[in-house]
Order: structure tokens, then sequence, then C-alpha cells
């Protein structure tokens, strides 16, 4: 039986470097059946979507996956439309959904809060966002991009670029960069660098880390560039969100005139201005193949924790 039967999926840390590539590796095998048009392995399985903080992708992209595998989905369909409205909190709103479904997928503002959840119920629960924590299927789908786009992952220079203080994709996918051996470039703003505890624990399991004020310094050496927009919605104080506002920028020249021929660029998205439209155009940006991705690895996720691969 696989290793995610039945298993809350609540940080990249609390997966091993063989646990990924078995879903890494179903995943391979998901994308036949995503374009086969899926299946029905998942028929009269439910999933139950908990959004308390705006998404698109994350939510759409599960509730697709589950779809393509006969399988049903309910949703709390936002906070003003649910009971939280009155007053209701986590803890009684997890305890009564349990009853209606088969794995539970929650983003919450508050950090914490699907290992919360995960402990209150003995339905298997997937972190779709946690605050600035962690986003840890939101790196599943950047691995299996990557290993798609490179064939591998380790002994890759990977640049990831913006917010990486308030940014919840890069601190869970530097973890897992480094379980995977890639060199991590960390390029931000002083005031938007990566926390020091995340910094102490890549150095803690060995990983290559450098890190940079100037993205033009390293991008010609780079195998992938990982961009993030600026998370505005975290900032405590706008004051600070205004001190750091349009600090970085990818642009069309700046991709043509340094950037080797076959840089992969990346973004979870959504893109506010951190890369110009005109990039899209440029055959190095994948963010839009990393979306197709997203559904692909979460049919192989709720796959392997429903279905048992
Ligand atoms: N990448 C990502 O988490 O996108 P959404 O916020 O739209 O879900």
């Amino acid at each position: 039986m696989s290793s995610f039967a039945n298993r809350d999926v609540i940080s990249i840390r609390d997966f091993t470097r063989k646990e990924l590539e078995e879903l890494l590796s179903h995943a391979e095998e998901m994308e036949r059946v995503y374009e086969r048009g899926g299946d029905d392995r998942l028929s009269g399985k439910i999933l139950a979507t908990l959004f308390f903080s705006p998404s698109t992708r994350t939510r759409l992209s599960f509730e697709s996956a589950m779809h393509r595998l006969g399988g049903d989905v309910i949703s709390l369909g936002g906070k003003e439309a649910a009971s939280t409205a009155k007053g209701e909190n986590l803890a009684d709103t997890v305890r009564t959904v349990e009853h209606y479904c088969d794995v539970i997928v929650l983003r919450h503002p508050k950090e914490g809060a699907a290992r919360l959840a995960a402990e209150l119920t003995d339905v298997p629960v997937i972190n779709a966002g946690d605050g600035a924590n962690q986003h840890p299927t939101q790196t599943f789908l950047d691995l299996y991009t990557i290993m798609k786009e490179k064939g591998r992952i380790g002994g890759l220079r990977i640049g990831l670029l913006g917010d990486l203080k308030y940014g919840r994709t890069v601190h869970s996918l530097a973890y897992a960069l480094a379980l995977f051996g890639a060199k991590i470039h960390l390029i931000s703003p002083e005031e938007l660098r990566m926390p020091s505890h995340i910094l102490e624990e890549l150095e803690q399991i060995g990983a290559e880390v450098e890190e940079h004020r100037d993205l033009g310094e390293i991008l010609p050496d780079l195998d992938v560039l990982y961009v993030t927009r600026i998370q505005r919605e975290m900032f405590p104080d706008p004051e600070e969100f205004e001190r750091v506002k349009g600090s970085y920028k990818v642009t069309r020249e700046l991709i043509e005139e340094h950037a080797r021929s076959d840089l992969v660029i990346l973004h979870p998205l959504p893109r506010v201005d951190e890369i110009e439209p005109d990039v899209d155009e440029l055959p190095q940006a994948r963010y839009f193949d990393q979306v197709r991705n997203g559904v692909i690895v979460r049919m192989a996720l709720l796959d392997l924790i429903l279905g048992g691969g």
C-alpha cells in the first residue's frame, strides 16, 4: 500500500525524498489518464474544499482533479456563505464537514490551521496554504514541472525570486529542492529575504544556498527561475509594502539579453506586475504549463490518498 494512503498533507517537511519520488512517478502515470480524459477510479468518494482565503488555481484544480477521476466535490463556497460568518470556529466546521466527505482540502489565513484541522479528524486533510507558512501541493506540482522540463532536479541551479519573506510557496519549495540536491539561489530585496529559521533549516539539511540582491548578477547561470509576487495581503504594515512594491521585474529584454535559451521560468501565479506580459511569448515561459501540471499532480495525490494508487 502507498505511504500516502489515508494520509494528511500538511507540510513538505512531513515527506521524504523517496515519498516525493513516488508521487512524481504516479503523476507521470496520471498524465496519461488526464490525456485520455480521466476515468472513474474515485467514484463514490467525496472531496470537500474549505477555502477561507482566496484561490483560483488550487481550489479549482483540486475540484477538477476529483471530477476527472469520477469523484464528487462539495465546497464551502467562501467564508461569507458559510456559518463561519455567524461565528462558527474552524474546529466545529471541520468536525461537521468530516461526516460529509472522504478528504478535506483546506486553505486558511492562519499558520498552523491545517495541522489543527488534521488533529481534529480522521478524514485526511490537505493543506492548500496556511498563511505565510506552507503550500505543499504547490511544491509537488513545482517539482513535477521541473522534472518534466529538465529531466532531473539534483544539480540544477534554481533561482527563487521575489517575496521570500511571506511567500509560502517558496518556503515549501526551498526545502524540497534541498532534499533533491538542487543548488538554491535566493534573490530578493533585503526587506523580503528568506526568514532566518528557514535558512537555518536549509543549512541543517546540507542545502547549497546563495543569496543575491540583484537578478542580473545570477540570471545567466540559472537553469530555472521561479518568480513570486509580493504577497501584499500578508504584510502587517501597509507602509512596509509601499517600500518594496515594484522592486523587481522580469522583462523580455532581461531574459533575451541575459538568460540561457534553455532557462525555464516558473511562477505559482497569480501574477501581478513581476513578470511583464510579453515574457509569456518567450520559449522560456512555462508557468501556464505549470498550471496544467497542477491538475495532474493533484489527481495523482488524490488517487494515492483515497484509492491507494
Ligand atoms: N498558486 C496558487 O496557490 O494559486 P491560487 O492562490 O489561485 O490558488
